[in-house]
């Protein structure tokens, strides 16, 4: 995927013969002048924005698109993106900001990008920021970078200076090409400096003109990820972006991931019949035999790609919160979407040595290396084979906000290995020999609320009418199954995750399951809910107002918590996300126990209908 996604439906870039096109990207701390430079480049080229803006078609306004299209979805960028052209090459610049919290911005442009310009101002030298930027570019896959050392005016272009930055930039990047230049005074961006005739490099424009595009870059394997299934009466096909390779009418292709083998028939681009599209291209395609094809299938001239659902990937965490290992995000790869957990990282790395170090989890800007788990299989490929096929993003499903980019590396062996095993006692045969309805009863609510002492009524009053159940209680399963986990926010979602799969196994076995357990946060809440049959969760508040459970402090915590002895104590150093419409809310400053419990069994009995879509 180019990290954000261009939409799909636009003509294609003109037939004749163009000037070939290089995107490029401008990169570095604030104040190291990428406006001016820029500003130095489109003046000189005598380019103007807005008006090539319109004039350039294809590519950019597919670009351009995209950007659009992301802003519908709720995602908000901020890269202008810049054209100008001289006599030989077309430019498309990603402009990024270099403000800590843009990376998402940088990683945006650099995901298109084939060449960087890492900005550094000689006076400063080279900053966290220059190091963060040059090693996303190269994780990103941009690969040529050039070292642009400004403001060589305001150091009396001193050599000594320009040959100190280099030296100090060598560690962080694989091969680079510097380049001494003033953006202000325009030294060495299209015309070489007399200030600085110790200097026999290009200049920086003559630089840009001659880097190698990369269109070589692409192979022969066709690669189409679907992006609409059109069914109209006498016409079936699917509509996308190729992202690698070509093809033409009565080609092989399979579907993936079903892997379903059939032929090419039409080829249309445009609109219009064609002999043959490539990579780049938005096309329509039409097959020989009726095949089950539907949005995020690729269409592949070969079995591979790859089909998985676990994976190493690095990632680059964009999101203003932590990540939060064992919790599940939204993750878009190509046109795929589906909900992704991660592990704790394996290690992030060091920005300052570029190292690997330790980490529990990555903060705004962490690059880190984790393995994750996707809840379907997904077409891929690694990022370095494809970008598109790659490269993925991490969407919090609450705030909606892109709070992460991935870069698969592998899929783990273990993805493929494992099958699900069909069994022949279903769940439905032994919940009928039980003569019940498996339902999970979830109670949540704040420690000391009372979910452990309700819970325990409701099952005594369910086994005495001759009810099979069980009741997991928070407490009980740390002391067991869960020995191994503390109270952050990684280990209380890791919590629910194997009580949510525990229940599920118990439910499958026709149980009727209690659950008591804090889960203060709604992710997990709705991650247990979606693991179920609709219907089967049923999301019980216990209410209890902090001042209330503090004050009848059954187990002393509170006071121990209010102490600084508990740091992570739900409703004190920690939060608790209430239900927003749980499925019965019990009172506890209005309704006893047995009161409680006594709703809960009526509920069971006549549960109401629950409109669709309603959530935790
Ligand atoms: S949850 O947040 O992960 O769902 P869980 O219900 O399993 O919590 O465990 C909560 C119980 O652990 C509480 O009833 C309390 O006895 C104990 N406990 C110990 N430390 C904490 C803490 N920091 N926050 C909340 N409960 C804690």
């Amino acid at each position: 995927m180019r990290l954000f996604r261009r939409r799909q439906t636009r003509s294609d870039p003109p037939a004749k013969p163009e000037k070939t096109l290089l995107r490029f990207i401008t990169c570095g701390s604030v104040d190291d002048g990428k406006s001016s430079l820029l500003g130095r480049l489109l003046y000189e080229t005598g380019s103007a924005f807005e008006d090539e803006l319109a004039q350039c078609g294809g590519d950019l306004s597919r670009l351009v698109d995209g950007l659009e299209a992301e802003r519908e979805q709720g995602i908000t960028i901020d890269v202008a993106w810049r054209f100008f052209e001289t006599e030989t090459r077309k430019f498309i610049v990603a402009d990024a900001p270099g403000h800590e919290q843009y990376t998402r911005n940088l990683v945006t442009g650099a995901s298109t990008a084939e060449l960087a310009l890492v900005l550094v101002d000689a006076r400063q030298g080279v900053l966290t920021q220059t190091r963060r930027h040059a090693f996303l570019c190269r994780l990103l896959g941009v690969r040529s970078l050039a070292l642009v050392v400004n403001k060589m005016d305001l150091v009396g272009y001193d050599r000594a200076v320009f040959d100190r930055i280099v030296e100090e930039f060598r560690p962080f990047a694989d091969a680079f090409l510097p380049i001494p230049v003033s953006a202000t005074a325009g030294d060495n961006v299209t015309r070489r400096s007399d200030a600085m005739a110790w200097y026999e490099g290009p200049t920086l424009l003559g630089h840009l003109e001659a880097a190698e595009p990369e269109a070589a870059r692409t192979d022969d394997r066709f690669w189409l990820p679907v992006q609409a299934a059109i069914r109209e009466p006498g016409f079936r096909g699917v509509a996308g972006l190729v992202v690698n390779g070509s093809v033409r009418p009565r080609d092989s292709v399979f579907i993936l991931p079903a892997g379903t083998a059939t032929r090419v028939e039409r080829v249309l681009v445009a609109g219009a019949e064609a002999e043959s599209a490539r990579a780049g291209q938005s096309v329509t395609l039409t097959f020989s035999s009726e095949v089950d094809c539907s949005r995020g299938d690729l269409v592949s001239s070969y079995g591979t790609p790859d089909v998985a659902d676990q994976f190493e990937a690095t990632i680059v965490w964009m999101g203003s919160e932590e990540l939060v290992p064992g919790r599940q995000y939204a993750l878009k790869l190509a046109t795929q979407t589906c909900l992704a957990t991660l592990q704790p990282p394996k290690h992030e790395i060091d920005m300052a040595t570029l190292e690997p170090a330790p980490a529990k989890t990555l903060a705004l800007n962490g690059i880190g290396l984790c393995d994750l788990w996707t809840d379907r299989p997904l077409v891929f490929a690694p990022y370095e084979e494809n970008r598109d096929l790659g490269g993925f993003i991490l969407i919090d499903r609450v705030t909606n906000d892109t709070v992460g980019a991935g870069l698969i590396r592998h899929a783990l062996r273990r993805s493929h290995n494992i099958h699900a095993q069909p069994l022949q006692v279903s769940r439905e045969a032994r919940a009928g020999l039980k003569e019940q309805k498996p339902r999970l009863l979830w109670f949540t609510g704040l420690s000391g609320a009372g979910k452990s002492t309700i819970a325990n009524l409701v099952e005594a009053k369910l086994h005495a009418r001759g009810r099979h159940t069980f009741l997991l209680d928070g407490d009980n399963v740390r002391l067991g199954l869960n020995r191994d986990l503390g109270f952050g926010e990684a280990d209380r979602a890791e919590n629910i995750r194997r009580v949510g799969e525990t229940a599920k196994l118990m439910l499958e076995a026709g149980l009727i399951v209690l659950a008591a357990f804090i889960s203060p946060f709604r992710a997990e809440r709705r991650m247990v809910r979606e693991m179920l049959p609709e219907g089967e969760f049923v999301e019980i508040f216990v209410d209890v107002p902090l001042s209330e459970a503090e004050r009848r402090d059954p187990k002393g915590l509170y006071a121990k918590a209010r102490d600084g002895q508990i740091p992570n104590f739900t409703g004190i150093g920690s939060p608790y996300e209430p239900p927003e419409r749980p499925d019965i809310r019990i009172d506890t400053t209005a309704t006893s126990a047995e009161e409680a419990a006594d709703a809960i069994l009526r509920y069971l009995l006549d549960p109401p209908r629950r409109p669709a879509g309603d959530r935790a």
